[in-house]
């Protein structure tokens, strides 16, 4: 059942080409320049006449609607707020007939995440789910949806859902900006043959891990991690630090690069390993200013950065290589080796990986 796998967890983290080509399959059609999602098309007025989105989750899934915020205010120029069901649900918020909300969650059974839904709808909203599992109580719920078809997600710790919660709402991001006119043909087109690229680019992505295990080596005993991105790689960063508590319970925060001299610069010395999450894009040069900063201090630095990366590689203790794509897909690529290195260090650790202590596949208590 793990198909030759010691865990759950790497088998899942193993299978996300195929998981991202499945949420891909039937919807994206680079050579027709055409993006095939009914439930966006019924609901087509309501999205493009939408005074803002709110996104709804918990967890790894609020993580993938915060990167789907950036893709939807940068592509449809629709204003975009992330919340945490349980808060949301809790602060007696504006809800209206003008909103859209869209509810992220794998097991479609989270408890906040559902009374987020309904309370939302009775407030007027129109409500799109997100969900892995079909048929379950958020898909029933919602108006409209597009299921992630990630397959059975067993290891608790979430990877492939969230890469395919990332390529939901990329297709979504692309065909609502098209339809509005706010993204023109020309980098439509060219987003959807590098979106088509992608499971191929996550396979080649897969590569890292022998290197991911050795650098578990090194990193195994830390107490300690801090993980750092900018725009579009700040929710990696958030990810990568969950990933890395939840199975091999080090404690690890994920902060927005530039945040860090806000305070957390302060816990910087040779025994703090920073993990930084640094690819090419108009931001690189703000990041490697960062990353020197964390040099100064004497904080251990790991980069996730693009094969030909010269500046912040010649400054990193250590490197993970991955391949270039646009910024707005690069989460997808980027999260693959802080999975895999999460995975090796909690293996190394004793953990066990696939239920760790204290969590369960799906939180269905508030
Ligand atoms: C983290 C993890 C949790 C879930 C969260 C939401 O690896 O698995 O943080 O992401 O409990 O679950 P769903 O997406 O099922 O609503």
């Amino acid at each position: 059942e793990k198909g030759g796998f010691e865990h759950f967890m790497l088998k899942e983290i193993y299978e996300q080409p195929r998981s991202i080509r499945d949420t891909l399959r039937g919807r994206l059609l680079p050579e027709q320049g055409l993006i095939n999602m009914r439930g966006i098309d019924e609901y087509k007025e309501k999205f493009l006449n939408a005074n803002r989105i709110i996104i709804v989750g918990c967890g790894t899934s609020w993580h993938a609607g915060l990167v789907g915020e950036y893709m939807i205010e940068d592509l449809v120029r629709i204003p975009v707020e992330v919340e945490y069901a349980s808060e949301f649900r809790y602060r007696n918020p504006l809800i209206n007939e003008k909103d859209v909300v869209i509810a992220i969650s794998q097991s479609g059974e989270t408890a906040d995440t559902l009374a987020a839904v309904k309370l939302a709808k009775s407030m007027g909203a129109t409500i799109f789910g997100i969900c892995n599992v079909v048929g379950s109580s958020i898909a029933r719920e919602t108006h409209a949806g597009a299921y992630t078809h990630a397959g059975p997600e067993i290891g608790v710790a979430s990877t492939k859902a969230f890469t395919a919660q990332i390529t939901v709402l990329a297709l979504m991001a692309l065909k609502l900006g098209y339809m509005k006119g706010t993204l023109s043909e020309s980098r439509y087109m060219r987003l959807l043959i590098e979106l088509n690229s992608i499971p191929e680019k996550v396979e080649e992505t897969l590569k890292c891990d022998p290197i991911t295990r050795y650098l578990a080596e090194i990193y195994k005993d830390s107490n300690n991690a801090l993980y750092l991105g900018r725009g579009y790689n700040f929710p990696v960063a958030l990810e990568g630090a969950l990933k890395l508590k939840e199975i091999s319970y080090i404690h690890a925060e994920g902060y927005p690069a530039a945040e860090m001299k806000h305070g957390p610069i302060a816990l910087i010395d040779e025994n703090m390993p920073v993990i930084v999450i640094a690819p090419k894009s108009d931001q690189y040069d703000k990041i490697f200013s960062n990353v020197q900063e964390v040099k100064a201090r004497k904080g251990k630095i790991l980069a996730i950065v693009n094969h030909d990366d010269e500046d912040i590689a010649s400054i990193a203790d250590h490197i993970i290589e991955v391949p270039e794509t646009e910024n707005i897909f690069s989460p997808i690529i980027n999260t693959i080796p802080l999975q895999l290195l999460s995975y090796h260090i909690a293996l190394l650790r004793g953990c066990n990986v696939d239920q760790p202590r204290n969590l369960a596949k799906s939180v269905t208590v508030e």
